[in-house]
């Protein structure tokens, strides 16, 4: 992808200066990315707002990039439509969402002008409702479900990808802060099951309204690493759906 971007400045000269992607190019593709590792970050019990909910993330089956499952619930009636990033720090003991300063950006892309959602790696890595979409329409005690593979962030320690010992902020569209939780590493179960998807793209859920509590605690995934890996990443999503829905 950065070897690419390279090429094509090299070819034609003026488009070496591509004002929507990092300084230091497009965002690469995460590999690797454990499967059956789970990390979540859970909203805050803040005074002053409504809104709750997490965003559970783990390893995709082929490793590529990260599937996220996005559950809120709480959004004000005003002030949306509401965005949500993975910043750079964790919120500290205090509870103020402020202090996790910018979005999580290694690219050095920074947030003008606004994400291309059709170019998801010229986006800020951290940049969800960027790349996924905005919440709209959702308030009071409907909730906003989603569950999609983002490539480009990552749950393996050491890269600046990294998204295990960072935050989730809900904002405003001002941009005002409304909640925030940090990710903690759930289960490395080598046994346990991924995430689930919603559909075989594992990219367009929509928003369920005003649905009761699916249980927590999905079924185990049974397959066997080795079969697994000889499917084709489609097929493995149908099979984890089929066997963790
Ligand atoms: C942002 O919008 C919210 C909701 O409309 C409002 O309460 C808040 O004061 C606004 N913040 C700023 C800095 O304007
Ligand atoms: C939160 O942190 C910011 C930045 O450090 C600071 O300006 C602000 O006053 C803090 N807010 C509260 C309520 O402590
Ligand atoms: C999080 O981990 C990444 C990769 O290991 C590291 O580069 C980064 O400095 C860490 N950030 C914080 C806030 O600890």
């Amino acid at each position: 992808m950065h070897a690419k971007a390279l090429l094509a400045c090299s070819l034609l000269s003026a488009a070496c200066v591509v004002a929507e992607t990092g300084k230091l190019g497009d965002a690469d593709e995460t590999q690797n990315n454990p499967f059956r590792t789970v990390y979540e970050a859970t909203l805050l019990a803040k005074e002053g707002t409504n809104l709750r909910g997490s965003v559970t993330v783990s390893g995709s089956p082929d490793g590529r990039g990260i599937i996220y499952n996005v559950d809120f619930t709480g959004f004000p009636a005003e002030g949306g439509p509401f965005t949500y990033h993975v910043h750079d720090q964790p919120v500290p003991e205090d509870g103020n969402c402020t202090k996790t300063l910018a979005h999580l950006d290694p690219y050095i892309r920074g947030e003008v002008p606004p994400c291309d959602a059709s170019k998801p790696e010229t986006c800020q890595v951290g940049d969800l409702s960027g790349k996924y979409g905005n919440i709209e329409g959702i308030e009071g005690e409907e909730r906003y479900k989603k569950a999609y593979i983002d490539r480009y962030t990552a749950i393996t320690p050491g890269i600046g990808a990294f998204v295990g010992n960072r935050s989730i902020v809900v904002h405003y569209a001002n941009k005002t802060r409304i909640n925030c939780g940090n990710f903690v590493l759930k289960t490395t179960n080598p046994g346990g099951p991924g995430l689930p998807c919603r559909d075989g793209k594992c990219s367009t859920g929509t928003p369920i309204r005003g649905s009761p509590s699916r249980p927590t605690g999905p079924p185990m995934f049974e397959g066997d690493a080795s079969k697994v890996s000889a499917f084709s990443a489609t097929g493995i999503l149908a099979i984890v759906i089929g066997l963790l829905w």
